[in-house]
């Protein structure tokens, strides 16, 4: 997936990245589950019927099940939860690493005696070490193996006639809008024509039919999370959503009649390893309940289909607990993205969004906050100057904005990865629109496309 992995020449060793991550989800989140004694309990008392649980690979179940570190770490498996295997089985951690290096028990406590391995002769695949021999494999691995043969040849003749059309991704197009939960339910009760919401939902109606024309494949979607998924018990200032799906969240009014949001693991794991790459500490998020921040945009532009048209990454920013991330790093992380999703090795069509805002105020004596000409500034700013824009410090958007107008940060990561930031053309502006209010907010909307 062009991803750069300097690690893969290193002999005898698998690092767990995000491609491995995804491959072995279910293999680890099976060892996590062996924490508890009550689960171990079952496991041993019926292994088959525990295994059965939990939505592993056949293969996974196998290698499991000959207790194979090796076999288990080549379906995906990380050592950290796979020694939650070994616990149950009564092994220490010496016992386990040893386990995977094709000596005995004892020859391996000896060389750790005598100092350990040597990394001479051990950095790099072909030199003449003492970790450069074939992998160590059970019998049952190996009769996995032959008995997969046929079936391994015909899946790489069938990969190799359906060979993937060439080409990389590119971002066609950013779209900016507020994701104001009062729209959300306006739609849900069917109040969209009523005088109070027509004017709103008029403004968006340019915004479908461009959409229609439009349809990209994947929606990277930067929204906040509103103390939906995320409590106080974590607080990730970034966080993706790898996941293959994400369900509306129930937000105390149950959950919104909308679509499941479809993800695409494969994406998001490359995006993660490359921005993570490019110095940006991402949290990687499998498991993520969306809030009306990821879906009233959806709403908003698609209308109220069967299913969405596209997949989507969520993409959650910290604006709720200070520090949240500033204008200069929001705007510099989507220009790590943009280089990521560039360098995705399928010709698909990304667009990526920022929601949030526009000037608001739900807290306080000062709730109500509307600032229509700081608004209006900032979507002008945010067209032809982005760079200078992203320099606005917090305490601006806080003293002009409105507290929760602070989500306009949010913003700046889908204006950063657009090309001309990166050199190229000016994007033109497809669609613009701004009204007040909706509910407590200001909501202002922006299509930008790239001149590719
Ligand atoms: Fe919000």
């Amino acid at each position: 997936m062009a991803l750069e992995k300097p690690y893969l020449d290193v002999p005898g060793t698998t690092i767990f990245d995000a491609d491995q991550s995804r491959k072995g989800y279910w293999l680890n989140q099976f060892c996590m589950s062996l924490m508890k004694a009550e689960n171990r309990t079952r496991f041993k008392a019926d292994e088959d019927a525990y295994l059965a649980e939990w939505p592993m690979t056949d293969e996974q179940k196998a290698a499991v099940k000959a207790r194979d570190l090796n076999w288990m770490m080549r379906t995906g498996g990380n050592i950290y939860f796979l020694s939650k295997l070994g616990a149950t089985d009564g092994l220490s951690f010496q016992q386990m690493a040893g386990s995977m290096t094709g000596m005995t028990e004892q020859q391996y406590r000896e060389m750790m005696l005598k100092g350990g391995r040597s990394p001479e002769g051990n950095r790099y695949i072909g030199e003449n070490g003492d970790a450069q021999g074939p992998m160590a494999m059970s019998e049952a691995w190996k009769e996995w193996q032959e008995a997969h043969a046929q079936h391994a040849l015909a899946e790489a003749i069938e990969q190799a006639e359906g060979a993937q059309p060439e080409g990389r991704a590119t971002i066609t197009a950013s779209v900016y809008t507020s994701h104001v939960p009062a729209i959300g339910a306006a739609i849900d009760h069917g109040k969209t024509e009523e005088a109070y919401w027509k004017p709103l939902f008029a403004g968006y109606e340019p915004s479908k039919a461009w959409m229609k024309e439009n349809t990209p494949d994947v929606i990277f979607l930067v929204y906040n999370d509103h103390a939906t998924s995320f409590d106080l018990g974590v607080i990730p200032t970034f966080a993706i959503g790898t996941a293959a799906e994400f369900e509306p969240a129930d937000e105390g009014y149950g959950a919104r009649p909308v679509p499941k949001v479809q993800g695409d693991p494969e994406l998001a794991s490359h995006i993660a390893q490359s921005v993570i790459q490019q110095d940006f500490d991402l949290t990687i998020v499998n498991d993520l309940k969306v809030d009306h921040g990821l879906t009233v945009p959806l709403s908003l532009m698609f209308g109220q289909p069967e299913q969405w048209p596209c997949k989507v990454i969520p993409f959650h920013v910290n604006v709720v607990q200070y520090p949240v991330p500033s204008g200069q790093r929001c705007f510099a992380l989507g220009q790590a993205i943009r280089k990521a999703i560039e360098s995705y090795d399928k010709p698909i069509k990304v667009q990526i969004w920022g929601t949030g805002g526009m000037s608001h105020q739900l807290q306080g004596p000062r709730a109500g906050l509307i600032n229509k000409e700081w608004d209006n500034r900032f979507l002008d700013r945010l067209v032809a100057e982005p760079a200078e824009l992203a320099k606005v410090p917090h305490i601006e958007y806080v003293r002009e904005a409105g507290s929760e107008g602070i989500e306009l940060v949010m913003w700046l990561i889908a204006r950063g990865a657009m090309a001309d930031v990166a050199g190229g053309k000016a994007p033109s502006v497809a669609h613009r629109f701004f009204h007040v209010p909706a509910s407590n907010t200001a909501v202002g909307h922006l299509i930008l496309e790239n001149n590719l």
